[in-house]
């Protein structure tokens, strides 16, 4: 596995690669990878031949007051964990220098995905998506993948993403990756490691209340409101838990929807802070239609 540190070694490799007719896939992260990232690479391996793992934590998507200094920055034990894992070829870890030459503030362009970043995180973390889909685009644009592969886990990220491959007509493919969780249902994420061990043990009540909404949307539950109180209700029995959002939206649009459309694909999603911890999760689902 070669480590990749300026754009011009990166698209030497592409280059290199789609002219011997294999196939490249790009597994966007911020490092500090865990289980969840691994199954990213994993299905980036069953996807095509060159897999290049971008490990940079990108400034311009982190709000003023967020943890964009203390974020984990663990490349060397990444690489470690990827080539143990053996399907990333390549990692592609540039500076901050090499993405924004002028420095981020002065970067002029921005890429925007609008409506969708409205709701659920993008209505509580302002600019976080065009950091995110301004900088997917740059890396996009770098490696020139076949495919890039996202994690569920950020659903509306995948939402926002696939919109703005689509309405930019990106010659990419978007493939998702369900949710890798701890055995009591956690979701994996690099922030779960500044939970104290307390608010680690209340963590699961996310899940809890996602699957208790789910299930109740699977008996037949149609109407919002009682699947939001009983979401609401669960995590208050977790008194560390500080609730941020509790939502039910339209899968596609990430719009609240007030009553479920039999056949309809929703997305149940949470986001809720430990102390500064700030976690989400979410479920995907489709409302059943009555036989
Ligand atoms: O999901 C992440 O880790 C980041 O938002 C991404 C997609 C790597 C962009 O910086």
């Amino acid at each position: 596995m070669e480590r990749l540190t300026t754009i011009a070694e990166a698209r030497a490799v592409s280059r290199a690669a789609r002219a011997a007719d294999r196939r490249v896939v790009l597994v966007p992260t911020m490092g500090a990878l865990h289980e969840g990232h691994l199954a990213l690479v994993e299905q980036a391996g069953d996807e095509g031949d060159v897999v290049v793992v971008s490990i940079f934590v990108n400034p311009t998507q982190f709000g003023p007051d967020e943890d964009y200094e203390a974020y984990p920055r663990t490349l060397e034990t990444d690489e470690e964990t990827l080539r143990r894992q053996g399907r990333a070829t390549h990692v592609f870890a540039p500076t901050v220098q090499e993405m924004y030459p002028d420095g981020p503030a002065a970067q002029r362009t921005t890429v925007s995905v609008n409506q969708l970043t409205d709701t659920l995180c993008g209505a509580v973390r302002p600019g976080h998506f065009d950091g995110v889909t301004t900088v997917v685009s740059m890396l996009l644009h770098i490696v020139q993948p076949h495919v890039a592969v996202f994690g569920q886990k950020d659903a509306q990220q995948l939402a926002v993403i696939r919109r703005m491959v689509r309405d930019l007509h990106l010659p990419v493919d978007i493939v998702a990756v369900p949710t890798v969780r701890e055995s009591d249902g956690l979701a994996r994420s690099s922030r779960n490691a500044y939970l104290t061990p307390e608010e680690r043990a209340q963590a699961p009540a996310l899940y809890e209340a996602l699957s208790a909404a789910a299930t109740a949307v699977q008996q037949g539950e149609l109407q919002v409101g009682p699947l939001v109180r009983r979401m609401q209700a669960i995590l208050a029995d977790a008194p560390l838990v500080h609730p941020q959002y509790i939502e039910v939206v339209d899968a596609r649009e990430l719009s609240p929807v007030e009553r479920l459309q039999p056949g309809q694909r929703i997305l149940l999603a949470v986001a809720v802070y430990f102390g500064d911890t700030r976690l989400i999760d979410n479920i995907p689902l489709t409302v059943p239609t009555r036989t």
